[in-house]
C-alpha cells in the first residue's frame, strides 16, 4: 500500500492549495465540527479551547506531507534504519497519543474520516476520487505507524522491566 509517484504528486498539489487559498482554518473548523458531530464521546479527550487546533492541524499535515520524502522501505517495519528520524518522530507521536492522549487503536478511523471530510470540503472540485485514494493511504500509513509506535517499548520501559524483575 505504498504511494505511487502520481500520488505523492497529488497530495503536494492539494497541500499547497490548502496552503495557498488560506484553507486551513476552514479546514480545520470542518475537521473539528465532523469529528464531534459523529463521535461526541471524543470531545473530553481534547482541550476546552480549541484555538491553538490550527497550528496543530496545519502541523499534521505539513508532517504528512514531508514524510512523501521518506524512502518507501522505512515504511515496511523491519527495514527502518536506527537514524530514521521521522519513524521515530511518529512512533514516539503514536506513544505519546496512547499516553498521554488516551488514544485507543480504534479512534484512528474516525478521525482519518473526519480529515478527509474536511479534505473533501476545504478543496472542492479538486479533491477528486484519485486525490482521496492518496491522502487515504498517506493517513493510513502514519496511523499504522503511530500504533506501531504505542505499543513499542521504549528504552526507560525496558529499564523499569528490568528493575521491577530484579528488585
Ligand atoms: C495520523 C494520525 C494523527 C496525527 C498525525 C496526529 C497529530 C497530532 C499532533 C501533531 C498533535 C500535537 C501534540 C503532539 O505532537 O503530541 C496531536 C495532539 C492530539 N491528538 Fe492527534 N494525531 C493523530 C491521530 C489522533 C487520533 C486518532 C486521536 C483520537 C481522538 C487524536 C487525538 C489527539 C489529542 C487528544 C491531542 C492532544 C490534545 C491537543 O493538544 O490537541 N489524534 N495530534
Amino acid at each position: 500500500m505504498l504511494l505511487t509517484d502520481i500520488e505523492r504528486a497529488h497530495i503536494r498539489r492539494t497541500w499547497r492549495l490548502v496552503e495557498q487559498a488560506a484553507l486551513l482554518e476552514t479546514a480545520t473548523k470542518i475537521f473539528y465540527d465532523d469529528l464531534f458531530a459523529t463521535h461526541p464521546e471524543y470531545r473530553d479527550q481534547f482541550p476546552k479551547d480549541l484555538s491553538g487546533q490550527i497550528t496543530k492541524l496545519a502541523k499534521t499535515l505539513d508532517f504528512a506531507v514531508k514524510s512523501l520524502d521518506w524512502d518507501s522501505g522505512d515504511w515496511q517495519g523491519g527495514a527502518v534504519e536506527r537514524n530514521s528520524d521521522l519513524f521515530y518522530i511518529l512512533t514516539a507521536m503514536g506513544r505519546r497519543h496512547q499516553r498521554l492522549y488516551r488514544v485507543t487503536n480504534d479512534q484512528y478511523g474516525p478521525v482519518g474520516a473526519s480529515l478527509l471530510t474536511a479534505l473533501d470540503l476545504g478543496l472542492g472540485q479538486a479533491f477528486t476520487p484519485e486525490v482521496k485514494t492518496a491522502w487515504t493511504k498517506l493517513y493510513g500509513l502514519i496511523a499504522q505507524t503511530m500504533q506501531l509506535g504505542a505499543v513499542m517499548r521504549t528504552p526507560e520501559d525496558r529499564a523499569k522491566a528490568i528493575q521491577g524483575a530484579t528488585s
